[in-house]
């Protein structure tokens, strides 16, 4: 089943990997930028030591009050709100492990590859020629940031996003993980039939004695299609040592790998929902005695956040699935310890988040938007079930809920939208388009995705907007370089600590006693997450815009800039 491996004229090098026939350049965004550029920021607010940068932070915001006077008129008071904070980031990158459940899957598979291809800077032929490794679709290692503007030139200055505080280079990841399907990484990925045969089979070497671990597998919560795959599951049905046996995984590969820290990142089978059951899930206390007592409605991904929990490992669901049941958010919150999710944003629903922001933005009021996909990988085979495709349609459905908040000149709110004509009222929403998702599996296309989306809106004078669009994705190389992203910024989240100036002590910099940790839900990662888990009570942001803007510019408090703005008031004033 595995490719043959054989380097580019059949050489191989002494450890058995292909001989490569010459090095290409490395890619720009596989470079270590850090080697060759710095950035220092000349501030009194931002100090530098050996050990970390710490940052003085005026965080300014705007409350707003909204009341009726005696002549019935609405007033908003808007009033600006400043507050300081102190920031600290540990410079020093840790050597950190990143463990997939579902590492046999197609997004494990491509990832290992992705990265190994990078690291070894394996080139490779397909009908387009000589292909080099890099990191395209990641934010972190493809894009940049504007860091200012040449006051001689007036021309804007950009850094690589990896640069602007010190991140883990995908490179360095120690990769594992776990897998009900116990085929070898080479196995696995040849099963993917998502590479090119001649990467495969320079990459199959490095993968040879790459093997998931055993892992949890309840069958009641995927597909039963997936049973075929499940020969590799960690025995018995008790369901609190099955949460000690990943803890013990998680250990022993740190202690195996002279690992700092190790992230773990769920991409397997999305699972059908866990019912929230008040005494069982809705509280730290409640789920693990609901773990201890093995009951039915704990999944096998929140038998991993309890793991990972509890062994301090940030842990990153990139499925639909409601893993973070509110005791999992309460059990994490009790041990500091830091989650992130739900589900990958990688083609479609991100298209969306642009789109109707777009729209919304413009003034012009979409009514319907209809969006029809099929695949015909693994992924779309476990989806043609019904209970696990309701856990997409559910984390795609609320994808454009605050843009559409955000406009109540086009929408309606509350008891206003039941009159609404143009566009379907939803009760608990206001008005709202419509908006329907079907996923369905054709074997055929394999690994790459088709997502067909029809927006229809409506424009001035009773006109009609049609935007039609069709997106070819493969949809593992889509996906891959956003859990690199994800397990890049969730290791840098863990360096990061404030301190809130405030009172008397406000002006003195902070004691090292006073900094904790940021929140332990990680919203920051939204850009690349498609159903957000925020703070309970929070706003959920989807659009792509803001959220890239809140990542980059919390980057830029960490090392004491002002949140980036377009004012350009160079370019404006006399
Ligand atoms: N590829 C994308 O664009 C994309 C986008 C958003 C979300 N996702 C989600 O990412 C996940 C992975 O996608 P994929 O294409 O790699 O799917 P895949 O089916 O190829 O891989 C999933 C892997 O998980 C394994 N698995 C199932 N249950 C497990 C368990 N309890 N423990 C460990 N392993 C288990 C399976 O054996 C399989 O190897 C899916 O849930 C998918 O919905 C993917």
């Amino acid at each position: 089943m595995a490719p043959v491996a054989s380097g580019p004229n059949g050489a191989f090098a002494s450890n058995g990997a292909p001989a490569q026939a010459a090095q290409a350049p490395i890619d720009p965004t596989a470079a270590r930028h850090e080697d060759k550029e710095t950035i220092r920021i000349d501030s009194p607010n931002v100090t530098y030591s050996a050990e970390d940068i710490k940052s003085r932070y005026e965080y300014n915001t705007t409350h707003v009050q909204k009341s009726t006077n005696a002549q019935g008129k609405t007033e908003y008071v808007a009033k600006p709100v400043k507050s300081t904070y102190e920031f600290k980031t540990e410079t020093k990158v840790p050597k950190t492990g990143l463990m997939l459940v579902g590492w046999g899957g197609n997004n494990g598979t491509t990832i290992s590859a992705c990265i190994l291809a990078n690291k070894h800077n394996i080139t490779w032929h397909n009908k387009e020629g000589l292909q080099t490794p890099n990191y395209y679709g990641s934010l972190v290692r493809a894009s940049t940031i504007r860091l200012g503007e040449d006051p001689e030139t007036g021309k804007d200055v950009y850094v690589p996003f990896s640069n602007l505080l010190p991140t883990v280079h995908p490179n360095d990841f120690v990769v594992g993980g776990w897998d009900i399907s116990g085929h070898s990484l080479t196995d696995a990925m040849t099963r993917a039939k998502v590479l090119d045969y001649d990467l495969q089979r320079q990459v199959a070497p490095y993968m040879a004695d790459m093997k998931p671990l055993p892992s949890v597998y309840y069958p009641d919560f995927i597909a039963a299609n997936q049973g075929e795959r499940a020969d590799n599951v960690i025995p018995g049905n008790d369901k609190a040592a099955h949460v000690e046996h990943v803890r013990k995984d998680i250990r022993d590969f740190k202690q195996a790998n002279g690992l700092d820290k190790v992230i773990v990142v769920w991409t397997a089978n999305t699972e059908r929902y866990a019912e929230i059951i008040p005494g069982v899930n809705d509280t730290a206390d409640n789920l693990l005695n609901a773990v201890k007592n093995s009951h039915e409605e704990v999944s096998p991904s929140t038998i991993f956040a309890v793991a990972c929990i509890l062994e301090n490992a940030p842990y990153i669901n990139g499925a639909p699935q409601n893993t973070f049941v509110p005791g999992a958010i309460q059990l994490a919150e009790r041990h500091r310890a830091f989650i992130g999710g739900d589900d990958l944003k990688t083609g479609q629903t991100k298209v969306k988040s642009v789109i109707a922001d777009f729209l919304v933005n413009a003034g012009i009021k979409p009514l319907g938007i209809s969006s029809y996909n099929h695949l015909g990988n693994n992924d779309g085979y476990n989806l043609s079930s019904a209970r696990q495709f309701r856990s997409k349609e559910i984390s795609k459905a609320s994808v454009v809920d605050d843009m559409v908040y955000a406009n109540h000149l086009l929408y309606k709110r509350g008891a206003e939208a039941d009159k609404a004509s143009s566009a379907k009222a939803v009760a608990e929403k206001g008005e709202h388009p419509d908006h329907i998702v079907v996923i369905k599996h054709v074997p055929a296309v394999g690994d790459q995705k088709v997502a067909m989306d029809d927006y229809t809106s409506e424009l001035c004078l009773g006109g009609r907007n049609r935007l039609y669009l069709t997106n070819l994705c493969e949809d593992s190389l889509l996906a891959s370089p956003l859990l690199i992203d994800l397990a890049i910024m969730a290791e840098l989240c863990t360096r990061v600590t404030y301190s809130a100036r405030e009172g008397p002590a406000a002006d003195s910099p902070a004691k090292p006693e006073e900094f904790q940790s940021l929140y332990s839900v990680l919203s920051l990662l939204s850009y690349s997450l498609k159903a957000p888990v925020v703070k309970p009570g929070s706003d959920v942001v989807n659009s792509l815009a803001r959220q890239r803007s809140a990542v980059t510019n919390f980057m830029r408090a960490c090392v004491g800039l002002q949140p980036e703005n377009d004012l350009l008031l160079s370019q404006r004033l006399w």
